[in-house]
């Protein structure tokens, strides 16, 4: 059904949706795990938008309550069923809440949730989370205790990017699902199979938002944005060229990556785009080739380091960062080792590091384990320091120079204002206000490097130009 065309567009506080009246309601969203889930909580909050309901940040106040969870490591998972059990009282209190779970646990739990959880209403998968409003509606029909977790079967992935939030930055899915089976994930099992959308629909979808929304800065976003494109004959670096074009756009991020499909054509790109970040994010999992092996990860250490090599030739002041998995089964003391000595080489800028977490349905899962949660913990405490005394010293050639940033936040430490923002490549900064009254949210400001610790920067502001991207400037990173 499409609910859109029911709605009736006047501004009266009730809406009138099929056979039914939706006054003013408040929705509360709880969201775990990734980019992709925040961004498809955006488009629940847009899609109910046709339902008349605001977002609430206080589920005690909320009409509807819905969780979008995360199943890749069992920290996500614990919460949200802790979260979910709390919700009951609030429920007793309030029998007409209507209470949702979506997202990667309901794509493959959904069912049993529903027949486990009185309090529960309905679930549903990632593939129907742009349905929500219909979803939403049945439950206002009169229908409860139902899970959907069918998956969209045709070949196409076409949407346009919602946005509700006012913000100049943006996340654009470009490809969805994920072929690449590592022994270790359930993302192939909770999002399924790879699908890319087009390059002219993404293209005129960035423009749209640039031009009518204000948006100045995207990060493109997929499992495997590498692998966009692959059915459609179309690649990534096409679309970054493309979009390259776009008079208005600032910046352009893409997030999450794969070593082996990063072509020579996109490494070429990093070096000639002027609005591709001078970020990358590149999950290694491990440094060692037989662990690699085992995860199923189909490239070498020696790939991997080929690609850094080659991403610094393209473009030497890149910034790099990666994801890795300490204590994956049966991982010996020297392919941990090897781990810490690709850190030593690699030089990240900064890492996220997992102490693996066997997920049920994966091949990982099924190997017998002779590591214990103890040996895990150990390890990812050895990755985690020795990345932070590389990062330390890296991040010590910041001092002094000129960063520009996208200001996002302020807040108030020990009675001191600061304001922050992140950099091109990523990094964040904070810096003190030339006076107090100022207000910089989502100005582009010059700062200047006083301090640079492993976690943190702190600079003077050196130029305010205001909210419009301000012409580059060679002098200023
Ligand atoms: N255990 C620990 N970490 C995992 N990741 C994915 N699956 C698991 C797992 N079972 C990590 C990987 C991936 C990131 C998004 O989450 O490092 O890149
Ligand atoms: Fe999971 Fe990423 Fe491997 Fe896909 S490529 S299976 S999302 S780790």
């Amino acid at each position: 059904m499409n609910l859109e065309s029911e709605v009736e567009k006047s501004n009266s506080l009730v809406k009138r949706v099929g056979e039914i009246d939706f006054p003013q309601r408040k929705v509360y969203i709880k969201t775990y795990g990734c980019q992709m889930n925040e961004h498809d909580t955006q488009r629940m909050l847009s899609s109910l938008e046709d339902l008349n309901f605001d977002q609430t940040q206080e589920k005690e106040e909320a009409d509807l309550i819905l969780f979008n969870t995360c199943a890749i490591r069992d920290l996500a998972n614990s919460k949200f069923y802790s979260h979910l059990g709390e919700i009951k009282h609030i429920k007793e209190k309030k029998k007409d809440v209507v209470v949702g779970v979506g997202g990667c646990v309901a794509q493959t739990e959904g069912k049993d949730l529903i027949k486990k959880y009185n309090h529960l209403d309905f679930a549903f998968g990632t593939d129907v989370i742009d349905d929500i409003s219909s979803l939403v509606y049945r439950t206002y029909a009169g229908e409860n205790k139902f899970s959907v977790n069918t998956w969209d079967r045709s070949r196409d992935y076409s949407i346009e990017t919602k946005i509700t939030h006012g913000k100049p930055q943006a996340y654009i899915n470009i490809i969805k699902g994920c072929d690449k089976f590592c022994s270790y994930c359930i993302v192939p099992f909770t999002r399924g199979r790879e699908k890319s959308r087009r390059v002219s629909e993404i293209v005129k979808d960035v423009q749209r938002l640039v031009e009518y929304q204000g948006i100045q800065e995207i990060t493109l976003l997929g499992q495997n944005v590498n692998s966009f494109g692959k059915d459609n004959k179309e690649s990534l670096a096409q679309l970054i060229i493309e979009l390259d074009k776009i008079k208005g756009l600032a910046l352009i991020r893409y997030t999450t990556s794969h070593p082996y499909d990063v072509s020579d054509e996109l490494i070429s790109v990093h070096g000639s785009s002027s609005k591709l970040s001078r970020h990358l994010h590149l999950p290694v999992q491990s440094g060692s080739n037989t662990v690699l092996q085992r995860m199923l990860r189909e490239y070498t250490v020696e790939h991997y380091l080929g690609l850094l090599k080659k991403l610094r030739q393209a473009r030497p002041d890149i910034v790099l960062s990666t994801d890795i998995i300490a204590g994956f089964p049966n991982e010996t003391r020297e392919e941990h080792e090897a781990t810490l000595n690709l850190l030593r080489e690699a030089q990240y800028d900064f890492i996220y590091a997992y102490s693996y977490s066997a997920r049920p349905g994966t091949k990982a899962a099924r190997m017998k384990d002779s590591l214990s949660e103890e040996e895990r913990r150990q390890r990812l405490w050895e990755i985690q320091e020795l990345q932070l005394a590389i990062q330390a010293d890296l991040r010590q050639e910041m001092v002094g120079r000129v960063y520009r940033l996208l200001v996002d936040e302020s807040g108030t430490k020990k009675d001191v204002l600061k304001w922050k923002g992140r950099t091109n490549c990523m990094r964040i900064v904070h810096f003190r206000p030339e006076n107090e009254s100022m207000d910089y949210l989502w100005h582009w400001v010059d700062v200047k490097i006083t301090q640079a610790t492993a976690l943190s920067c702190q600079g003077e502001i050196v130029k305010d130009h205001g909210k419009s991207y301000p012409a580059p400037d060679l002098t200023v990173f």
